[in-house]
């Protein structure tokens, strides 16, 4: 089991929460992060930190996020590792609102 980044990420990538991660295990795309689900540890010290409430338990997931599970796993193959906090983007506040994302993510 591991922790999934979720849609309401999505545009927004605030980045609080690869600052507490212990095992440093974000990884960044243009428009999303994602979690390594072979490294994360279960945690759940990032879950607090993110101000869009973006990440979950696997096991907590409503049906709806269950895709990102898949997202996690093959993007964090691909995308380097993030391990210091930065800006938000700059749409950040407008897309915060936004709840149907997953057609904007950039690969
Ligand atoms: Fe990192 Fe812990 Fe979050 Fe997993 S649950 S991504 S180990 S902070
Ligand atoms: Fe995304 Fe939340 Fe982290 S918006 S970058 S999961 S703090």
């Amino acid at each position: 089991m591991a922790y999934v980044v979720t849609e309401a990420c999505i545009k927004c990538k605030h980045t609080d929460c690869v600052e507490v991660c212990p095992v440093d295990c974000f990884h960044e795309g243009p428009n999303f992060l994602v979690i390594n689900p072979d490294e994360c540890i279960d945690c759940g010290l990032c879950v607090p930190e993110c101000p869009e409430e973006a990440i979950f338990s696997e096991d907590e997931l409503t049906e709806n996020l269950i895709p990102f599970i898949e997202i996690n796993e093959e993007l964090s193959e691909v995308w380097p590792v993030i391990d210091e906090i930065k800006d938000s983007l700059p749409a950040a506040e407008k897309y915060s609102k936004i709840k149907d994302k997953l057609h904007l993510l950039e690969r």
